[in-house]
Order: structure tokens, then C-alpha cells, then sequence
């Protein structure tokens, strides 16, 4: 069994040193790995992004991790980016894949932050201004580099499949967000690149008000995992060797929104 623990929107800022630290003591003993899904920061700075690598270094479990959008505010990612992945081993991926060995399984984690766009029959379309172009290449961009990190899994031979986003690739985890905003928490061609690749999971966060569980058409599991949504220092969801999955595991106690 794979013991996958994930969290978004975390958000932390300058006052929000060492709050998550407490609750991710016992990670190691609950979980094989952990996953978060963007929004680490406020506003995307290297001090907030050094509050991050200090709240997830050495937890005693492989950390991976996609930015968010709020991770790209500061116009900073290269260097929030090394901040995470050089100082503190966080794995960030955009556009690429990992494949670690779990209890002699390949567990295989494809990343990118994605974007927004909309879902069927609602969604922006790459017609008129240049801007509206440039606004849905983008989000096809994002699909096209998900695919490909899904595809190097494949060549790397693992045995199970999962995609980290931040934005949502699926309508459903987003109920309880008002439905004028769903175009710009989402976007279609993620769910299509994770069915097409028939990955076993798919974890993501941005979507605040929404809810955790979701599928794709093609009856991928979908989870948001954005920590007011999951209320809680991380979601647990556990997956065989296959691919299939047993019942999310409860919260963790005496996590720290
Ligand atoms: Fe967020
Ligand atoms: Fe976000």
C-alpha cells in the first residue's frame, strides 16, 4: 500500500513560522510521502518561500511539491523555487515527474501548476484578441507539459501514476465556489491529459471554497486538497500497487488550518 499525504494553499506568510511544524511530526509513521499542491506562499517572496523550506525540510518523508499561482506573484519563481528545492529537498515539479520506490512499488508523481480556462460548455476559447489567445495558449501549454511528465513516468516504469496540479482539472472538486469564478480555477485539458494517461490519482488545491472529492469523465480520482478545504495539516489517501485505491484515510489529528 502507498500512503500519499497532500496539502495546498498553505499560504504561509511571515506570522505563520512553525505553525504546520507540529503537526508534521508524525508524518513518517502515517505516510510514504508527501505532496503539495501550490499556494505555499502569500505573495511568492524568497522570505516567505524560506518560511516554507523551514516548515517542510526533514519530515522525514520525500516532500514533492508544484507552485501556485500565488507562488508566481512576486515575479520570483526561479529563486523560490531553489529556495525549496536546493535549501530545503523539496522536490518542485513543473512540467516533469519523479518516480520513487514505496514498500516495492514505483510510485510515480507527474507536476505543473496548470491553469485556468473553464470545463465543457464553459470554457475561454483561443478566438479574437491577441490577450484571449495568449490566455488559453497558456492553459494548453500547461496541459501539453503535464502530458509529457505523465509520459516520462511511463518511460521510467512506474507502477502507479498520479498528478499533482494546483489548478482543478475536474468541475466537481469546485462545488461551493461561486460558479461565476469556475473558469478561472480550472480548466478541461487537465482531465483529458490525466485520462489519457490513466493516472491512478490526481491531487490539487487553489480552489478554496470547493470540496475534496471529485473524478474525471474517464473515473479518475480527484482531490482537492487546499487546507481550508480539508481542514487539517494534510489529507491522507492510500493507493495499491495497481493503482486502486481503499477509502481516504480519516484527517489528521491535530492538524493547524
Ligand atoms: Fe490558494
Ligand atoms: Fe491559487
Amino acid at each position: 500500500m502507498i500512503r500519499i499525504a497532500a496539502v495546498g494553499d498553505v499560504h504561509l506568510g511571515e506570522e505563520a513560522r512553525g505553525r504546520l511544524r507540529p503537526a508534521l511530526e508524525h508524518l513518517p509513521g502515517r505516510a510514504d510521502v508527501l505532496l503539495l499542491a501550490g499556494d505555499l506562499t502569500r505573495h511568492g517572496t524568497p522570505a516567505e518561500a524560506r518560511i516554507v523550506a523551514e516548515e517542510f525540510a526533514d519530515v522525514g518523508v520525500p516532500v514533492i511539491a508544484v507552485l501556485g499561482n500565488h507562488d508566481y506573484h512576486h515575479d520570483a519563481v526561479d529563486e523560490v523555487t531553489a529556495i525549496l528545492d536546493g535549501e530545503a529537498g523539496i522536490r518542485v515539479l513543473e512540467g516533469d515527474g519523479v518516480v520513487l520506490a514505496v514498500n516495492g512499488t514505483r510510485l510515480g508523481v507527474a507536476g505543473v501548476k496548470g491553469f485556468a480556462g473553464g470545463f465543457e460548455g464553459r470554457c475561454a476559447s483561443a478566438f479574437g484578441e491577441r490577450e484571449m489567445k495568449a490566455f488559453v495558449e497558456h492553459t494548453v501549454d500547461t496541459a501539453d507539459a503535464l502530458r509529457s511528465a505523465l509520459r516520462t513516468l511511463k518511460e521510467l516504469d512506474a507502477d502507479v501514476r498520479v498528478a499533482l496540479t494546483h489548478y482543478s482539472p475536474v468541475p466537481d472538486t469546485l462545488h461551493g465556489e461561486p460558479p461565476e469564478i469556475h473558469p478561472f480555477l480550472g480548466a478541461y485539458q487537465l482531465g483529458e491529459v490525466i485520462d489519457e494517461a490513466e493516472a491512478a490519482l490526481a491531487v490539487h488545491g487553489h480552489a478554496h471554497l470547493g470540496c475534496e472529492h471529485g473524478v474525471t469523465p474517464g473515473g479518475v480520482r480527484v482531490r482537492n486538497v487546499a487546507q481550508p478545504v480539508i481542514r487539517s495539516a494534510y489529507a491522507l489517501y492510500c493507493l495499491d500497487e495497481t493503482g486502486e485505491g481503499g477509502e481516504d484515510q480519516a484527517a489528521t489529528p491535530g492538524a493547524h488550518r
